[in-house]
Formats: C-alpha cells, structure tokens, sequence
C-alpha cells in the first residue's frame, strides 16, 4: 500500500512539473498580419536597417550559396545535428511576409516564431536578444523592403530529443539571459557602443567564446576562443596569439578592410565578417574595436618585445638578398616544399593583402594547432567576385599528407617560438578525407561593400 501511495504521489508529481514547465515553456502565437507594402516604410529607416544587418551579419546565414538573398536553407552544422536557416524576405507563404513587427521583435528579444515556438540558438537571439526595439524596427523595415523569394528551408537533421522544441525552455530558463542592453555608466559612451555592438548585432562571442556541452557559451571563458566549423577562431582574449599585439587602431582597420600589415587578412567565416563591416560607418566599427581592445588589455613588456622581434625578423627576411635561404631546422622536405611553393609570396617583399604576410607576423603559425594553415594551403584563398583581391593558390591534390606535415613541422618551428603541434597528422588527415568538412570562402570585401549574397563557395577554385 505504501509503495503504491508513494507511486501515486510521485505521479502526481510528475505530471504537475510537466505541466508547470508545458506553462513555462507556452508562448502565444502572434496574429498574422498582411504583408506591409514596401512604400509604407521611411527610407532612411530602411538605410539604417541595411548597416544593422550587416553588423549582425543577417546574410552569412540566411543566404545559402547561389540563392537568392535572404531565402534562408544554409545548413548551420551543429554538435547536435544540422539546422536549417528559415526565409527572412517578406514573402507572406514562405517567408516572415506574414510577421507584424511585434513578432519580429519577439523573435529577436526572445527567440520566439511567430507561432509561438521556441527557437534554436543556432540563430544568435543569445545576443541579439540586446538588440534595442528602435534598432529592431530598422532592421523588420530593411528585411520588409528585401525581394520576397519563395523558398523553403530543409527540416532540420536533429535525433530526439533535441528535435522537441519545446525543451528550448528549459535550455533558455540554464543560460538565457533577456535584453535589451543595459549600458555601463561608469564607462564612456564610445566602449558602450561598442559592448552594445559587439555583444548584441556582431555576436563576436559565437564564435570567438568555446561553449559547453550543451552548447552555451562559457562566460568565464569569455573570448577564450574555439573550433567552429573546421576553422580555428583564435583567443581575441589577453591570450591572442598575435606576435604584434593588436590595438583598436590595427583591430579597427582588419574589422574594416579583412586585413592589417602586421595581422595578414581575414580567412574564413571570419572572412564575411570583416566583409560585411566594411560597409558600415566606420565610428560603429571603431566603437567594436576600442571595446574588444579593452577585452585584450594592455600587452605587458614582454608581449611587446616579442612582437618587436617577430617584425624584426620579418623585415629582415623581407629586405634580404633574393637567395634560396636554407635555415637550421632539419627538415629537408618542409623546407624545400616551403621554398619552393611559399616562400616566393610569403617573404614580405610585397605588401598585404595582395602579397603574403611574411610568416614570422602569423596568428596562424603561433595558434595552438595547424588547422586554418592546412585549410588555406589545400583550398586555397579563392578571388573575389568583381573586385581585385588577395588570393592563393590551393595545394589540394599537390600535397600529399606526409608532404604537408613536414611543411607545417617545418613552418611552425622557423615562424614561431612556440612548441611543436601534437596533432597536425591527425587534422591534415581528417582534413584531406573530407571527413573534416570545411567551408570555403570567398576573399570579397577588401575594396568595396559585399553583396547580400553568399561568400561561400560550393567548390574548391
Ligand atoms: C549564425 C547564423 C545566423 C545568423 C547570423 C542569423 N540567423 Fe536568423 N536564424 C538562423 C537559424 C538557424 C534560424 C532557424 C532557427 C530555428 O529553426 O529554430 C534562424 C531564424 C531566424 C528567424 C525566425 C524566422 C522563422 O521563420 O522562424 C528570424 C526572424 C531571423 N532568424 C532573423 C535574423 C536576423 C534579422 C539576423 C541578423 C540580425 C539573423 N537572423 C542572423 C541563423 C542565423
Ligand atoms: C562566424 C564566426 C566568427 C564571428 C561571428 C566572428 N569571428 Fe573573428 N574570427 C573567426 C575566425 C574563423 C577567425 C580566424 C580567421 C583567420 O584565420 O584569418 C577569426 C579571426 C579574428 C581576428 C584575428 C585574430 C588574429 O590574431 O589574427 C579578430 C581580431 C577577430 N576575429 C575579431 C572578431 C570580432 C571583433 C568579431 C565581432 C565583430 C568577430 N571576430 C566575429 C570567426 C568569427
Ligand atoms: C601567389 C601567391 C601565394 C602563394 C604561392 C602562397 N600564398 Fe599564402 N597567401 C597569399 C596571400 C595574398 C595571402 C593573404 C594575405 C595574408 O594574410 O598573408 C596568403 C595567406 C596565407 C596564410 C595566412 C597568413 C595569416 O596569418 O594571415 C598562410 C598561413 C599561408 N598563406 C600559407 C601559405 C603556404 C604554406 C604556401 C605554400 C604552400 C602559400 N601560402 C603560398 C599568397 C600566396
């Protein structure tokens, strides 16, 4: 009887704390609307909206390569499986046509669809929930003005449980903190723009924060940075692996221009970032950089040495008689690979980004493992669309694995003061099976404003 009683009770129980959490976790749906005519929006509204989704790079994700602008469908790869970005144009069947800007904003403040369901934070509403409602009306006027195209993403690959939405609740009660931005007031208006911007709109943290098993970022490792797809986001932390310190001068010139003389130019899915932050007013980007500047802090004097030698020895290299130079490493096969494929470019005779960074000046080199190297030397820097730009060759099918190990092996210990990489082998392996997926973009955005379309590329040049 007792057993039976406790049973009973514990039933009850569990049936009032699903019940309780089914409470919890319910939003209302937003009635639909029908769809605002584009004339009925104040164009310097819409212009505004323009600059605030290329900070919050709206396009990356929400244009798959080859489609149209905004049509959404790009596969965003997750430790939990894919998930597909949604169709943000204003068409009213298979778009946010349909959305008042009350449910916009919702979206955005608390990762909500107009239905009501839950969102996954593979869109970034853990920053943007910041967003301030005028600057939320920007940008439902921008994405209200945009060509509506009629496309529908694929569903989402995602095993149970993590396909039940609703448990987003109980994702969002651990880790999700809700906007909007709350300035510092102790600090000056310039660094809480920039806090504002780069915590909210430019979610910096995505990707330069590592994240926890569930898939929040860890705040005590704030910046520290990570992996994210098959790209090596370096620490933007007291521990950036820069050899020249960086500054808010040179960050706001790389965040502005995809490139800095003492840094080489931005590869990857940072490569649309620095992109899409061309084209904005440069004050916003300054702003980012004084506070990101401020996150690195001072470099003590031992940092600044170390970046004075590596400029040192670059220039040097860079001013040397042109002789093949052999150096003391031992390793004939990097060194001749080196010499013979890379050196020509990369000795700093010619300036970035056209020319290569002299190597001795390489976050790349001095990261804490080989990755974004083996990317770019497999796949190469492919050109811009329109634009004279930098590019480079790719090795894929030049290389073989030994051949690129010993090249790395060999890069690191001439470039870098650091310790030899532990797992280069298994990357380089990994990387050229395929089973290592890594996006290829394009090298756009270091003369003029990128398009809304996609700077990934579906195949290697
Ligand atoms: C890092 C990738 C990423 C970025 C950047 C991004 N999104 Fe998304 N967004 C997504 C994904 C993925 C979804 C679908 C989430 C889901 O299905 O739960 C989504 C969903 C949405 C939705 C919900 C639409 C619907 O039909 O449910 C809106 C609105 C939205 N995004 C707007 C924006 C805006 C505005 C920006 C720029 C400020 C932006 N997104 C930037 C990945 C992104
Ligand atoms: C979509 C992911 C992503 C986002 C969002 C992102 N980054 Fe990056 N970032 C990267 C990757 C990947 C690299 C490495 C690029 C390379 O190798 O050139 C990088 C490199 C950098 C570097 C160069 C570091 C060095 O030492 O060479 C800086 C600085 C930087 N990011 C700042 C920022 C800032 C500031 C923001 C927000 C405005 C931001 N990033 C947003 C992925 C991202
Ligand atoms: C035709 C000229 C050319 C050749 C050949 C070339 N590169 Fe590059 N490489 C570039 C340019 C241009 C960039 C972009 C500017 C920059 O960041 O250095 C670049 C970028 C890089 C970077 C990123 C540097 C950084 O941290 O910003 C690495 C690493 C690199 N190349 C390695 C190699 C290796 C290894 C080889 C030989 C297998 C090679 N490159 C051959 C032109 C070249």
């Amino acid at each position: 009887m007792r057993v039976l009683k406790i049973l009973a009770a514990f039933a009850i129980l569990l049936v009032l704390g699903a019940g309780i959490f089914v409470a919890y976790a319910w939003r209302s749906a937003i009635d639909p609307v029908d769809p605002p005519a584009q004339t009925s929006f104040d164009r310097a509204l819409v212009a505004r909206g323009a600059d605030l989704a290329a900070i919050g790079n709206c396009n990356v994700c929400h244009t798959a390569p080859g489609r149209e602008p905004f049509g959404g469908g790009l596969g965003i790869q997750t430790p939990f499986g894919t998930i597909y970005s949604t169709n943000i144009t204003p068409d009213p069947e298979t778009g946010i046509g349909r959305w008042s800007e009350a449910a916009f904003i919702r979206s955005m403040r608390e990762g909500v669809d107009r239905e009501g369901r839950h969102l996954y934070p593979a869109f970034p509403y853990d920053h943007y929930t910041l967003v301030s409602d005028e600057d939320n009306r920007a940008l439902y006027a921008f994405l209200m003005t945009r060509t509506a195209a009629s496309s529908t993403p694929p569903e989402n690959e995602l095993p149970f449980p993590f396909n039940l939405r609703m448990l987003l609740a109980g994702w969002k009660a651990l880790y999700f903190r809700e906007g909007p931005f709350q300035p510092d007031p102790i600090r000056s208006e310039e660094w809480n723009r920039g806090n504002y911007l780069t915590e909210g709109l430019s979610h910096c943290g995505a990707c330069h924060t590592p994240r926890n098993r569930l898939g929040a970022e860890k705040k005590d490792e704030y910046f520290a940075g990570a992996e994210v797809e098959n790209w090596t986001v370096y620490p933007i932390n007291g521990n950036s692996p820069a050899p020249v310190p960086w500054n808010a001068d040179s960050l706001t010139f790389y965040l502005r221009h995809g490139w800095h003389e003492h840094h080489g130019a931005s590869r990857g899915s940072m490569a649309p970032v620095t992109a899409n932050l061309g084209s904005i007013p440069e004050a916003d980007v300054k702003a980012i950089a004084v506070y990101v500047s401020d996150v690195m802090g001072r470099p003590s004097q031992e940092r600044i040495a170390r970046g004075e030698a590596a400029s040192a020895a670059a220039r040097k290299e860079s001013e040397a008689p042109l002789t093949v130079r052999a150096t003391s490493t031992g390793n004939r096969v990097g060194e001749a690979i080196f010499l013979s494929a890379c050196q020509g470019c990369h000795d700093g005779r010619r300036p970035v980004p056209f020319g290569g960074l002299n190597l001795h000046l390489s976050s790349a080199v001095n990261a804490s493992n080989a990755q974004n190297i083996i990317n770019v030397t497999l796949f190469g820097l492919p050109a811009a669309r329109g634009e004279p730009s930098a590019i480079m060759p790719a090795y894929r099918g030049v290389l073989n694995q030994d051949q690129l190990v010993s090249l790395l092996d060999y890069m690191r210990e001439r470039f870098s003061d650091q310790p030899a990489w532990t797992d280069t082998r298994e990357r380089v392996a990994a990387t050229m099976n395929g089973e290592r997926e890594v996006p290829i973009y394009r090298m756009d955005g270091t003369t003029q404003a990128p398009p809304e379309t996609s700077m990934r590329t579906t195949s290697w040049p």
